[in-house]
């Protein structure tokens, strides 16, 4: 694996030098202990009235910054990654208002909670995101927990901070669709309670800039951690099951996740389980033709075009390039960014194109190392050999995972999962699982 370290070594230790620890405002964070339970929902969200965007989620309990005394918060990584100003809690509190406000969007109905339902851990429950005029776009919306500490933002990476991302959904056609992110603020800049919220946060009028400033600041409040699987961590040897132990053992061993969901190769990740790099794992390239999309690409794709880029990812078929639309290096070819594994049972449906419905598809997926005709598959895919109760555990461990305000929810869900997985493995292979690796074809021309 490529080791792409989160930070230097000296910046680690400059970091644990800052004496007063800046963390999030504890006076408007949610407790982390207490299950919320009122407002959360459990499966597949149900599909809106043709030609509308999905109903705008309620600003609940579960929309407020996350506390900073979580157990096993990476309270030095949290240090370097948030700058002294960002966390102002007058900007935090308008950053969560525009968060929930449809008039950013074209015609009033959509907002960024429209997919990042926090009853639903910032995410929207279906396959792939739907936005204004219910258009369907490619993608599935990844949860904003935590998007804090990811290097880079979106499955392929196309932009680096939280304030440049918050620009794009704006102007999507198939997300939001207004003209211009000006033309977005342009629909607030009267309102006199967003007037005197800038004022506060900013010290100067309605705009843009400092429009995306609140908004990212909001989302660097939303540290999700105090899972059981914390607790193990911490000390708490009671606080998951054997099962999950065993699945923890695999996932970095036998089942080889920390190859790629870790920081380092070297010593166990139990933080983040990212490690800020993009791979190729044979999801949805079966289904597509690659080179001929790469070709469209080449040809139509202005290289660097951040907005152009952005519009094919989200309403094209080459969306399926992945990174390389980004970098148009060849080894990037459906390659997508290894996302963080908390919370996975409120996330779903899982992967970039919302393909897989269980965690133990998912599983499936892994067993049998699968991209048997994908010739840009990662060198770290194989076919791993992991017996059923195995994938029991590795499940069982992804399950200790949640956050105590998804807990209710979380085990509904696993409850569900299980049931549809005695019924339903569309991904099972066992023979592929057992067999040896194949030999991968090796790259046609471009
Ligand atoms: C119509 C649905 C939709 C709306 C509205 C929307 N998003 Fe997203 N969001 C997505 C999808 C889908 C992705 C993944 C797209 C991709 O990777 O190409 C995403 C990605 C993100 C990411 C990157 C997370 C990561 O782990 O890489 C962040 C952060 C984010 N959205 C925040 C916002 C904010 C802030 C707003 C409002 C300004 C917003 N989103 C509006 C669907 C939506
Ligand atoms: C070669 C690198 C690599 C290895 C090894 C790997 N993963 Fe992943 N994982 C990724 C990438 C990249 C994605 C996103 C791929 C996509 O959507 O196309 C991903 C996605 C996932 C997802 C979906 C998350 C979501 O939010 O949709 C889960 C769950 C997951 N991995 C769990 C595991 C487990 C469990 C293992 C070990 C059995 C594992 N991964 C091994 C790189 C890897």
């Amino acid at each position: 694996m490529p080791v792409t370290t989160y930070f230097s070594q000296r910046a680690l230790m400059r970091a644990t030098f800052v004496s007063a620890l800046l963390l999030l405002p504890l006076s408007c964070a949610v407790p982390a202990a207490p299950a919320v339970s009122e407002d959360t929902i459990v499966g597949p969200a149900p599909a809106p009235p043709p030609g509308q965007a999905p109903p705008l989620p309620k600003p609940g309990p579960l929309a407020e910054p996350r506390a900073s005394n979580q157990v096993g918060f990476p309270k030095v990584l949290t240090q370097y990654v948030l700058s002294p100003t960002s966390l102002r809690p007058a900007r935090v509190a308008l950053g969560q208002k525009l968060f929930f406000e449809p008039r950013l969007s074209g015609n009033g109905t959509v907002a960024c909670a429209t997919c990042h339902d926090p009853a639903r851990a910032f995410t929207d429950g279906r396959p792939v995101s739907i936005g204004i005029h219910g258009r369907v776009g490619q993608r599935n919306a990844p949860t904003i927990l935590n998007a804090l500490y990811n290097k880079t933002q979106f499955w392929d990476g196309r932009v680096a901070t939280l304030e440049q991302q918050a620009a794009l959904p704006i102007t999507n056609p198939f997300e939001m669709g207004s003209a211009s992110v000006g033309d977005a603020v342009s629909r607030i800049a009267d309102d006199k309670d967003y007037q005197s919220q800038f004022m506060q946060g900013f010290g100067r009028d309605v705009n843009e800039q400092d429009m995306l400033s609140a908004i990212a600041a909001y989302e660097r409040t939303l540290a999700s951690f105090d899972s059981p699987f914390d607790h193990f961590i911490a000390g708490e040897a009671n606080a998951i099951s054997d099962s999950a132990k065993r699945g923890w053992e695999l996932s970095n061993t036998k089942a080889r996740c920390h190859l790629c969901h870790a920081l380092t190769d070297n010593q166990r990740d139990p933080t983040l389980f990212i490690d800020n790099d993009f791979h190729n794992i044979g999801i949805g390239i079966i289904r597509h033709h690659v080179v001929p999309l790469a070709q469209q690409a080449e040809r139509e794709l202005a290289q660097g075009h951040l907005a152009a880029i952005d519009t094919a990812a989200i309403t094209s078929e080459m969306s399926v390039l992945g990174r390389f639309l980004v970098t148009r290096k060849q080894s990037d070819i459906a390659s997508f960014k290894t996302p963080g594994l908390r919370n996975l049972l409120v996330t779903g449906p899982y992967f970039h194109d919302g393909s897989m419905q269980t965690l133990w598809d998912v599983m499936d997926h892994y067993n049998k190392g699968d991209g048997i005709t994908d010739p840009w598959l990662d060198k770290d895919m194989q076919p791993l050999a992991l017996s059923e109760s195995e994938i029991d555990d590795v499940v069982a461990f992804l399950a200790s995972l949640t956050s105590p305000q998804y807990k209710e929810v979380g085990d509904q869900e696993y409850a569900r999962q299980l049931a549809t997985s005695k019924v339903n493995r569309p991904q099972r292979d066992t023979g592929r699982a057992f067999a040896p690796k194949p030999k991968q074809p090796p790259p046609p021309p471009l």
